[in-house]
């Protein structure tokens, strides 16, 4: 042993173990963390495992497990019939220093330092700038966006099916799967878009997805390259626009009217060959999109060679007559890749959904997909093909969109008249939601903070739009509203509380 090492000491007066926890794992933690930040520095000899224990009030066992855990991990050495020392460690290469200015993570109280290289990498920077916000806590309340009237599922049949399934489960289903997913599930969801929804598919051009999220997001992965510009609906659903510029995509917002989006401004755009649209229920405005306008957007995918990614999410809800046939069932050149999901018929949590792909497309997009997670889960993809070959599926979506229809009426007989600053409500002729103009942004957001101080949720129609977007302010206000995520007499009594809190 050196003087040098033997002047060092350790001082365990610092360290406060909770006697409620596992106390030989917090001292390990707590040695660790010193060794790490450069409190307790290499060579210093650490106190014998009786004193330690006496001095911390724990049993000696306590520190022998520490010190054998921290001996394991090469923080500490021993030497032989003298004592035991903190390991010698190139202090350059310790992860953490004690100068670090990061908040420390609180399982660890350890700093985190990110090295300046990783800090400015664009793909680190791009989810800083793009990333999803919070989800809201608690549960769904008049009149939450995205959720459906999942209160009506059918909860007990599926905990049948589930049952069934792992009560004899097919040994060669639980090894790895295919990327693109269940076989049969795939075939369901390709005779349900044939029957219901007028597309001409196969089996062969799903892919199983985590829900339409992933599918646009896997969209972004293999059809843009970094620089590249996407079209987007402009307002819109910003989470697509995440997914794209996650992937190195400069967006750009494309106006959208009374028939959907502008495809004149999509073709003044020189540099872009992917737009992303809404066509069933335009999100968040409710415009569905026009045939002529349909048209046009396929024409312009053809002429740029381009790509239209077609977020189907809430097609299933039209409420006089049949579903429009997606922009997909016109689509005669292999341009548009469909995005669909259980998410907005079942329970968004369920995290299922399906792209429907262009055949040349199929094999890159499934090999992409193993190259993240493989596959989807084995049993919720094979208890949802049962659900849809038994038929509960068909009558699930009929029994939602006569839910979905009652709580829109609901909302649209209840709703405060007369509020000053609040334009006419839309007729609601599709999906999940409706959005109502507001004539200033200021406005917006004390209707919301209102709203709020009574319990009822609503959306700022501003929140909508793309940071850098042309339109004045006032012009993006809005209020959007979920009707279908609470029943009928919730929708009541939060339209009796908005009435109060908004006449003040
Ligand atoms: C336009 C749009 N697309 C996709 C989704 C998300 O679907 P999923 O939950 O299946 O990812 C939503 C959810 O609200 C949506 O509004």
């Amino acid at each position: 042993m050196t003087n040098a090492s033997l002047s060092l000491s350790f001082n365990p007066a610092g360290i406060q173990l909770d006697p409620r926890q596992g106390l030989s794992r917090q001292l390990y933690q707590a040695l660790r963390a010193r060794v790490l930040d450069g409190r307790l520095a290499s060579g210093t000899r650490l106190p014998a495992s009786r004193d330690l224990a006496a001095a911390l009030a724990i049993s000696r066992n306590s520190v022998v497990r520490a010190y054998d855990q921290l001996y394991a991990e090469g923080f500490i050495e021993g030497r032989v019939g003298d004592g035991t020392y903190v390991a010698q460690l190139p202090q350059a290469s310790l992860p953490v220093r004690k100068s670090s200015k990061k908040a420390p993570t609180q399982w660890l109280d350890l700093p985190v330092v990110v090295p300046d290289k990783v800090i400015h990498s664009g793909a680190l920077r791009r989810v800083e700038n793009n990333h999803l916000p919070t989800p809201p806590s608690g549960p769904p309340r008049a009149f939450r966006v995205g959720v459906p009237a999942f209160d009506l599922f059918p909860f007990e049949v599926w905990a049948k099916l589930n049952a069934a399934f792992w009560r004899k489960p097919d040994l060669q289903q639980l090894c790895y799967g295919a990327p693109e997913g269940d076989a049969r599930l795939r075939g369901m969801i390709a005779a349900y878009l044939r029957s219901s929804r007028g597309m001409q598919c196969s089996a062969e051009q799903i892919v199983i997805t985590s829900g339409a999220q992933q599918g646009i997001s896997l969209c972004a992965q293999l059809l843009v390259e970094p620089g590249d510009g996407v079209a987007i609906e402009n307002p819109g659903y910003r989470a697509a626009g995440h997914a794209f510029a996650v992937a190195g995509a400069r967006l750009h917002g494309v106006a959208v009217d009374s028939e959907g989006i502008d495809c004149q401004a999509l073709a003044g755009l020189g540099d872009c060959r992917l737009a992303y649209v809404t066509p069933s229920h335009q999100y968040p405005t409710g415009v569905v999109m026009s045939l002529a306008r349909r048209l046009e957007l396929l024409a312009w995918a053809e002429r740029a060679n381009g790509w239209i990614v077609e977020d189907d999410y809430d097609g299933e809800y039209r409420y006089s007559g049949a579903p429009l046939a997606p922009l997909a069932a016109l689509d005669r050149q292999g341009r548009v890749l469909y995005v669909g999901t259980f998410g907005k018929v079942a329970f968004p949590a369920l995290r299922l959904g399906y792209l429907v792909l262009p055949p040349a497309l199929v094999d890159a997009f499934s090999q992409r997909r193993a190259v993240d997670v493989r596959h989807s889960e084995v049993s919720t993809q094979a208890v949802m093909a049962e659900f849809m070959a038994a038929g509960h599926f068909q009558r699930h979506i009929r029994r939602m969109r006569r839910a979905a229809l009652s709580r829109r009426n609901t909302l649209l007989t209840g709703w405060p008249r007369d509020i000053a600053g609040v334009g006419s409500l839309p007729s609601v002729a599709a999906g999940l939601h409706l959005t109502v103009a507001v004539d200033s942004l200021a406005r917006e957001r004390e209707l919301i903070e209102k709203a709020d101080r009574v319990d009822v949720e609503i959306n700022g129609l501003s929140s909508y739009w793309l940071p850098d977007s042309q339109e004045p302010e006032d012009q993006r206000a809005g209020l959007v509203l979920g009707f279908a995520a609470v029943p009928e007499a919730a929708i009541s009594a939060a339209l009796g509380r908005l009435q109060a809190a908004w006449r003040e």
